[in-house]
């Protein structure tokens, strides 16, 4: 596969085959690409915990159970969005809930058990629960952004689908506690990883891109 071709079929996938393993080599291989990322001084900040098996179960069972709780505290993660991003999150809603999974907007409890799959990992057989020093500035992020990135790309090429998830930080006591993460790190994010399951409807839309002239400025004089 091509770089171009990894870069263009990446897709969030949101659906995976809970029983097809992927084996341990093939995310090790990843791993190790991603590692040619760039970072600040080379630090190389971040920090990964890659949960499967039982380890997995009992995340996503504790993650899940605390956030469908009828009086669940809201995530910590889940910032409101600044006016003029928020038509950014409704189309995407838009697209995932109601053109693939073709719930109603007025469908509160359908959409709400939609979201709150991110908590069981999509079903994937794998977890990631990436961090970094709590010491490290946000700008720290930057590093572990570039790996995460350059990590997709790698399980791309290996056939391997994956979805990033904020969500999987809303919760970070949870997941310290279950995965055994020290407190001196800080949880940016979780990452599904796992064989996409093709004919789940919630995989079957794309997201568009803006165009580059509204999100570049040219300074050549
Ligand atoms: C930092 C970050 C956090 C994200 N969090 C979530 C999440 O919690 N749940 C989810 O379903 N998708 C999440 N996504 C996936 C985005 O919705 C997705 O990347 C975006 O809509 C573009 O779609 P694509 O990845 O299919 O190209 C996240 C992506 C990033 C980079």
């Amino acid at each position: 596969m091509q770089l171009e071709e990894a870069i263009k079929t990446r897709h969030s996938s949101r659906q995976f085959l809970p029983d097809k393993e992927v084996p341990r080599a093939v995310l090790e291989q990843a791993l190790q690409l991603a590692t040619y990322a760039p970072s600040n001084s080379n630090t190389q900040a971040w920090r990964l915990f890659v949960v499967r098996g039982a380890a997995l179960t009992r995340l996503r069972t504790a993650l899940y159970d605390h956030a469908a709780a009828p009086d669940a505290p809201p995530p910590a993660a889940a910032t409101e969005l600044p006016p003029a991003l928020q038509a950014y999150r409704s189309e995407l809603g838009a697209l995932l809930y109601g053109e693939l999974l073709g719930l109603a907007r007025s469908d509160a409890a359908g959409r709400r058990a939609a979201l709150l799959r991110n908590y069981r990992f999509f079903n994937a057989p794998v977890g990631v629960v990436a961090c970094m020093s709590a010491d490290l500035r946000g700008e720290a992020a930057l590093c572990v952004g570039m790996y995460l990135q350059t990590l997709l790309l790698a399980l791309t090429e290996a056939g391997v689908g994956s979805c990033v998830q904020i969500a999987i930080a809303g919760y970070p006591d949870v997941v310290r506690r279950e995965v055994g993460i020290p407190a001196d790190l800080e949880i940016l994010c979780g990452i599904s990883i796992g064989y996409e399951d093709e004919a789940a409807a919630i995989n079957r839309g794309r997201i568009g891109r803006e165009p580059v002239e509204r999100t570049t400025v040219w300074a050549d004089e």
